[in-house]
């Protein structure tokens, strides 16, 4: 007898087109406890999981599937909110779920697979929260095994590969299998609720069309900053570093948001193909930028918070002579009409004061100023784009300050929107629900194609080779905002990070 439960008699009416089979490799990992079997929960709570959507959680672990249930029960006790926990959602949530163990890299046990499908009519999604390096024999015993038809869909994590050689090798194992329409690639920001809004904000308002270029703009910035170091992730980290963890797919997939030209529609290859078009515009980096242009740090002891916190080369399993980074800042540009002359300071790092994603895009001056000379530099319009810690967009404009002594002293002051309290009953969903939502409705606009994260690799891979011989990276203490030198970087053109933090 089977040792799987039978979907549900019942079918939707099929006004829901989201029915799949999800299996989930890596179940019992840090990012589905985390993040993927709450993002589901979520969907479950609101009414978007279909019926029959069925979802077998993978792992080594000898587990059955009482005890996973319990395990994954946990996990959403710890990971959704108390009062988002509802219990019947809670119920219908673990019934869904079967476990498998499986050593995913031998090809016995992938029949079992088959043998859950049930030759079910509904699409089969396999996500893989893995190491990169196994995507291809996953797929490949998959595919031998039988478990796979023409409509299966596979979603996979960044990062793909080292460098620009290892991810060609890894989308090749992949693509053997799938074909480039059926393969989701994730970079999770794609899924915040801002960076969406920023398809909106340029496209939907012709005030932000017709200023959108380097007539009007100075320059932009992003930072993206986190309070946490490695959390027991070293192993990982050490080998790639923030370059590789958080510049080659999120800092470049909001660069490529803010810079791309505007679509044909909102088809997935149409924003895809825009957004390759930056990529490939992308100034590589040469020697003479690199010591002025570039700063690595990695961080050393430092306070958090109040909180003494340990440097890099002391967290868990360290190797102290590591001269891996964990923040970069860099000067960079888009060489084409639009953006000519525009520089874009991207700045990332771990262990610094705040968690918090910004994009600033500084407007130029008007061309005659008429007003206090000692209130020059405050004379220009800035778009902030927050994407965490609130997400929200404020417009920095200036106005008369009031009061009769004032003149016409100028005052600067938000037009603002705060996503949660200007619509206070929408809770904000996490990133991945929205994901998953979009791989069960079979819609790629949220994800990476192959050429994208191929030409990113392919501008990471000019620094990389740059950096091979490079001495240890800059210090800077956690709770900083990096080191010294990044503020260097960008004062001497005469600016400043945004600090209204
Ligand atoms: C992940 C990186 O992709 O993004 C992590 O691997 C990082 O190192 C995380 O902490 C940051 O995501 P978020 O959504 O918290 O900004």
């Amino acid at each position: 007898m089977s040792q799987f439960k039978r979907p549900g008699e019942a079918r939707s009416s099929g006004d829901i087109d989201t029915e799949i089979d999800l299996a989930l490799f890596g179940a019992l990992g840090d990012l589905a406890q985390r993040k993927l079997f709450p993002a589901l929960f979520h969907l479950e709570r609101e009414g978007l999981l279909a019926p029959d959507t069925r979802l077998l959680g993978l792992a080594r672990q000898e587990l059955d599937v009482d005890a996973f249930r319990s395990r994954i029960e946990k996990a959403l006790k710890t990971y959704v909110k108390a009062e988002e926990l509802d219990r019947e959602a809670l119920a219908r949530f673990l019934a869904r779920l079967d476990f498998l163990p499986l050593d995913f890299t031998k090809p016995e046990g992938y029949a079992a697979i088959r043998e859950w499908r049930q030759e079910a009519a509904r699409p089969m999604v396999v996500y893989l929260s893995v190491a990169a390096k196994i995507y291809g024999d996953i797929c490949r015993h998959l595919e031998a095994s039988g478990s796979l038809d023409d409509e299966s869909r596979v979603v996979v994590e960044k990062p793909i590969g080292y460098d620009l050689a290892s991810s060609a090798e890894i989308n090749d194992a992949i693509g053997a299998v799938f074909p480039e329409s059926r393969i989701y690639r994730i970079d999770h920001y794609l899924g915040k609720e801002t960076v969406q809004n920023l398809i909106a904000l340029r496209f939907a308002n012709p005030l932000f069309g017709t200023q959108w270029n380097q007539n009007h703009i100075s320059h932009v910035e992003i930072t993206v900053a986190e309070k946490v170091g490695i959390e027991g992730r070293w192993g990982y980290f050490d080998d790639a570093g923030q370059l590789r963890d958080m510049v080659q797919n999120h800092l470049l997939q909001l660069v490529c948001l803010i810079a791309m030209d505007p679509p044909a529609n909102l088809d997935a290859d149409a924003i895809r193909d825009e957004k390759v078009k930056v990529l490939k515009a992308l100034k590589p980096f040469t020697d003479d930028m690199l010591g002025r242009d570039v700063v690595r740090g990695q961080y050393i002891a430092g306070t958090i918070d109040g909180r003494s916190v340990p440097g890099y080369l002391e967290e868990e399993g360290a190797n102290r002579a590591s001269h891996t980074e964990t923040f970069v800042a860099m000067k960079t540009g888009v060489a084409n009409w639009r953006w000519a002359g525009v520089p874009f300071y991207l700045r990332t790092g771990k262990r610094m004061p705040e968690k918090l994603s910004q994009i600033v895009i500084h407007f130029r001056q008007q061309p005659h100023y008429i007003f206090d000379p000692d209130q020059r530099e405050l004379a220009a319009n800035k778009l902030v784009i927050r994407l965490q810690p609130e997400e929200g967009i404020a417009l920095e404009v200036l106005t008369k300050d009031s009061g009769l002594d004032k003149g016409m002293r100028l005052r600067r002051g938000p037009l603002h929107l705060d996503f949660s309290s200007a619509f206070p009953k929408t809770r904000i969903p996490d990133a991945y629900e929205r994901l998953l939502l979009e791989v069960m409705k079979g819609q790629q606009y949220l994800f990476v194609r192959r050429d994208e994260v191929e030409h990113a690799w392919r501008w990471c891979d000019s620094l990389i080779a740059a950096w091979e011989d490079d001495e240890v990276p800059r210090r800077y203490p956690a709770g900083s905002w990096g080191p010294v030198a990044s503020i260097a970087m960008i004062t001497q053109d005469g600016r400043s990070w945004y600090e209204d933090y």
